[in-house]
């Protein structure tokens, strides 16, 4: 440990991107964010600019340095983190990405899935090699659409100009030189969402590749979470500063938890919600619509994989109660509005605007508000949309129960909507389990920390990591299991009618 050093985390996520600078305790020292453009080119399309996100990214870490008087030399090794899925092709030779980014919500290469599906195997074709099902949630048809859809894209990919990667390897890339030589690498966490990845060997699967279309020169070299990629290029900020970690967000939120023990689960609540519970050193296969990821990889120790329940829509649907309804003015409204009300006045809000997710995988889904009648007023809504997170997560969790055959006892929260007592106090109630705050919440920038602290021995290992979580707040269920069960069970009821939406 140095206690004049400093690690730099870098979060890209859906909605901004922060630089989070943290001390050898893991206090957070200084922040930088920026929000960057949601762009909905077509109904259940979804882009995002990767240059914008790159000067973002540069305006954040300068924003962070500035705030602490701190300088390249300061800062012992920097880590990234990100959302995953989130397809960036860029041409080598220029450094400009050959379309926006389609990011992990979109849901435009239905129709490539579904074909992909149709050579036999259906969903299932590739998921006991990647532990995926054919999703449009994954990167590897998004690469596709591009390919197919960008005009001379094929052409250049073939003749090996184009390169692919998750936010992390857009960033790393340019960080370390962009295409004066800059590093083409990921990690094991994000090449485990592409559906390319071995989750066996960690290798590309150049079959799977081959039927998907993509050239295996376009996608990055894999590599472990923790190791040293590659240096801070030298007009930049982070000049000769060690690039030492990337996890993608959800990973890296669960190494920051210290789930380093079989068993061991936690749920962020950002835009989606996604709850990885840590199987140790070899992949678990999933009976009840969960993801086989892998959770971690620190530098030559054997990989740790996780099951993942992903969710797409909880955070985002309060954005979309803001700024599609208008219904609240910014998003920390919605518990007043919420709190005005007794209960959910029998109203029920199924949020399945990316189709939906873990464990139904019905890209065919679509929203729907259920069990209206004049009572109903706009706080009846806002309370079913925070109910909509909590009963999504019950799904989650109960397919985690069955798939690992123990009963979860607790579950470690972080992310934006814990916050919200109310939600935290109606999880524990609708999960009948125990949730638990960490003192520090910012966990995923402070898991790609300690990913790249490790590496360059800022940090020892995972022991400290565990020694620096403390518990902050823990809500224990109250709500009546009879009455929890009747919730539940309208719940249930309401996802049907989600269900043959789309022509
Ligand atoms: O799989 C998508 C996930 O990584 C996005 O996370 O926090 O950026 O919404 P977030």
């Amino acid at each position: 440990m140095s206690d004049t050093q400093y690690v730099l985390a870098i979060d890209q996520g859906t909605t901004s991107t922060r630089a989070m600078i943290f001390d050898a305790h893991a206090n957070i020292v200084a922040v930088g964010q920026k929000e960057h453009e949601q762009i909905f080119p077509k109904a259940g399309w979804v882009e995002h600019d990767a240059a914008e996100i790159w000067t973002n990214t540069r305006d954040v870490v300068g924003q962070a340095l500035g705030r602490a008087s701190l300088q390249n030399k300061d800062i012992a090794a920097v880590g990234i983190t990100n959302q995953r899925e989130t397809a960036v092709v860029w041409d080598r030779r220029t450094g400009e990405p050959v379309y926006h980014a389609i990011v992990w919500q979109d849901t435009r290469t239905q129709k490539i899935c579904d074909e992909l599906a149709a050579l036999g195997g259906g969903a299932d074709r590739y998921k006991d090699r990647v532990g995926l099902p054919l999703a449009t949630y994954f990167s590897g048809p998004k690469i596709r659409w591009i390919l197919d859809n960008v005009e001379g894209a094929r052409e250049k990919a073939e003749a090996g100009h184009l390169a692919f990667g998750n936010t992390d390897s857009w960033l790393l890339w340019n960080m370390t030189g962009g295409p004066d030589g800059g590093v083409h690498v990921t990690d094991v966490t994000n090449a485990s969402r592409t559906m390319l990845m071995n989750l066996d060997t960690l290798s590309w699967n150049e079959e799977i590749a081959g039927e998907m279309g993509i050239p295996v020169s376009m996608l990055p070299e894999i590599r472990s979470s923790s190791e040293v990629y590659g240096t801070g290029r030298e007009r930049g900020l982070l000049a000769g500063v060690p690039i030492a970690g990337i996890l993608g967000d959800q990973q890296a939120a669960t190494f920051g938890q210290a789930c380093f023990e079989v068993g061991h689960a936690k749920n962020t609540y950002g835009t989606g919600n996604f709850m990885l519970i840590n199987t140790g050193t070899s992949p678990v296969p999933s009976k009840n619509g969960l993801l086989t990821t892998v959770c971690y990889k620190i530098g030559d120790k054997d990989a740790v994989y996780a099951l993942e329940g992903s969710i797409a829509v909880t955070g985002s649907l309060v954005q979309w109660l803001r700024d599609n309804l208008g219904i609240i003015s910014s998003a920390p409204e919605i518990e007043k509005l919420a709190a005005s009300v007794e209960d959910n006045g029998g109203a029920y809000f199924v949020p399945a605007f990316s189709g939906l997710f873990a464990p139904y995988w019905r890209s065919d889904a679509r929203g729907a508000l259920v069990g209206l009648t004049r009572y109903v007023n706009k706080g009846h809504i806002a309370r079913a949309a925070l109910e909509a997170t909590a009963f999504q997560t019950r799904e989650v969790l109960d397919a985690m129960n069955a798939d690992s055959g123990v009963d979860l006892t607790e579950l470690k929260v972080d992310g934006g909507m814990i916050a919200n007592e109310a939600l935290m106090q109606f999880q524990a109630d609708i999960l009948g389990v125990d949730v638990v705050r960490p003192k520090i919440a910012e966990t995923t920038a402070l898991g790609a920390a300690y990913a790249a602290g490790i590496a360059v021995g800022y940090w020892s290992g995972e022991q400290d990591v565990i020694d620096n979580w403390a518990e902050d707040k823990r809500w224990t269920p109250q709500l009546d299991p009879a009455e929890r069960d009747r919730q539940y069970r309208l719940w249930k009821k309401a996802v049907t009618k989600t269900f043959d939406w789309v022509d």
